[in-house]
């Protein structure tokens, strides 16, 4: 199958030979995809070439489909209750150690069947390719029971193999300690290390174990343990790192060589040292500080003054973070961490691939690549973060074929 994208006015994508924010920029040209690969940029905008297809690129902007590198997508109810107790006055924690938040969600999961759940996450997926985006990570974190969270990697690997969108599937049991394991903290994590684990890659039901490292969640000590146990079962880690409060989770994250450490708000300086030393790729998540209404944002610039690459996510999930458009994500981390558009396009297509392990295949517009696009309208990537709380997808295409709109 050969498609010809053609009538391209500007083309943007990391320039993946050269340094972190480093943009090749082309115009008037038009790409041929083949098999669901890029195979040739063509400097003409009307070649004229054989394809199977031809699609206009209405003289718009392209850029790769964007990578969202940190998404917790399967769950059943929403919370819209706890966000009105948050405007409110409570905070985050204060309705999570009260038995909200993560928990609350945990009780509504385990209440729905396997079907109801997959049918409310097919229908929230296809928010993601509406805003341009063509792969997800997408984490599992609200069973917290063996059967559970089985159940939600089921779905994933269910859904992947029937819709366009790319999921690549974390396994988060480590999400929060579950109401039946409150007096018995061990023992859950010993359900993580000794069941959940060893099933989870039998089945090859995901490729990264992420885990909560936070105060009243999972210490330093009981992380290294189950991150350690999960590598040798061959799952890469990640982790929600030094997001509430400073705990040496991004620390962590270097020590056991993780791919990504997230959130990072309250990150140390040694702990921005010791991950650019060990090439551990930070995913911060300005949604998520934005929707948890606080002022303090992840110093992203810092992180990448000390040499680190850094991605960017929206969070995506029922408590913390409810969006799925990571447009708007480029606006709050350019005003409240300083990132400038390109850096942007990095940190949400080609770092956010290596933070997958993905970027030989992912995240960037060259030939032998996936031929992932967004097709925007804009008149330059700096407008992009300017024209705010927009959606400037017209189009976006996954393996070659459009998947927006349908
Ligand atoms: O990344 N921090 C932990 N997990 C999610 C929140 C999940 C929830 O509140 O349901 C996050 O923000
Ligand atoms: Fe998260």
């Amino acid at each position: 199958m050969r498609t010809l994208l053609y009538n391209i006015a500007r083309l943007y994508t990391p320039d993946t030979q050269r340094a972190y924010g480093s943009v090749r920029t082309l115009t008037d040209v038009s790409l041929l995809l083949e098999d669901g690969l890029i195979a040739d940029i063509m400097d003409r905008p009307r070649p004229d070439v054989e394809a199977d297809e031809q699609l206009d690129g209405q003289n718009k902007t392209v850029i790769p489909g964007f990578v969202d590198a940190h998404t917790h997508p399967v769950f059943w109810k929403t919370r819209e209750d706890e966000f009105i107790m948050r405007i409110q006055g409570k905070t985050y924690e204060e309705i999570a150690l009260a038995g909200g938040g993560i928990r609350n969600s945990v009780r509504r999961f385990r209440e729905a069947d396997k079907e109801q759940i997959k049918q409310v996450t097919l229908q929230r997926l296809g928010y993601f390719a509406l805003f341009g985006t063509t792969t997800i990570e997408a984490k599992s974190g609200y069973g917290l029971s063996t059967e559970d969270e089985i159940k939600t990697l089921e779905i994933i690997k269910e859904l992947n193999e029937e819709l366009p969108l790319q999921m690549i599937p974390t396994f988060l049991g480590a999400h929060e300690i579950p109401d039946e394991y409150q007096d018995d903290r061990q023992g859950y994590i010993d359900l993580i290390i000794n069941e959940m684990i060893p099933l989870v890659t039998e089945r090859k039901l995901a490729r990264f174990c992420d885990i909560f490292c936070e105060k009243n969640v999972f210490t330093v000590e009981e992380s290294r343990a189950i991150l350690q146990a999960a590598q040798k079962h061959g799952l890469a880690s990640r982790l929600h790192a030094d997001e509430l409060h400073p705990f040496g989770g991004a620390e962590l994250a270097a020590e056991v060589k993780a791919l990504s450490a997230d959130h990072l708000v309250q990150i140390s300086d040694q702990g921005i040292e010791a991950m650019a030393q060990a090439g551990v790729i930070p995913i911060v998540l300005p949604g998520t500080t934005f929707f948890l209404g606080k002022d303090q944002y992840a110093p992203a610039r810092k992180m990448i003054d000390a040499g680190c690459q850094v991605a960017v996510a929206t969070d995506f999930n029922p408590g913390s973070s409810t969006t799925h458009n990571i447009q708007l994500m480029w606006t709050i981390a350019a005003l409240k961490m300083g990132l400038l558009p390109q850096e942007l396009l990095w940190a949400t297509t080609h770092t956010a691939a290596a933070s997958l392990n993905l970027s030989q295949q992912l995240g960037a517009i060259e030939p032998g690549k996936q031929a992932d696009l967004a097709v925007l309208d804009i008149p330059n990537l700096n407008y992009l973060p300017y024209h705010y709380g927009m959606n400037h997808t017209v189009m976006t295409i996954k393996k070659g074929r459009v998947i927006y709109p349908r």
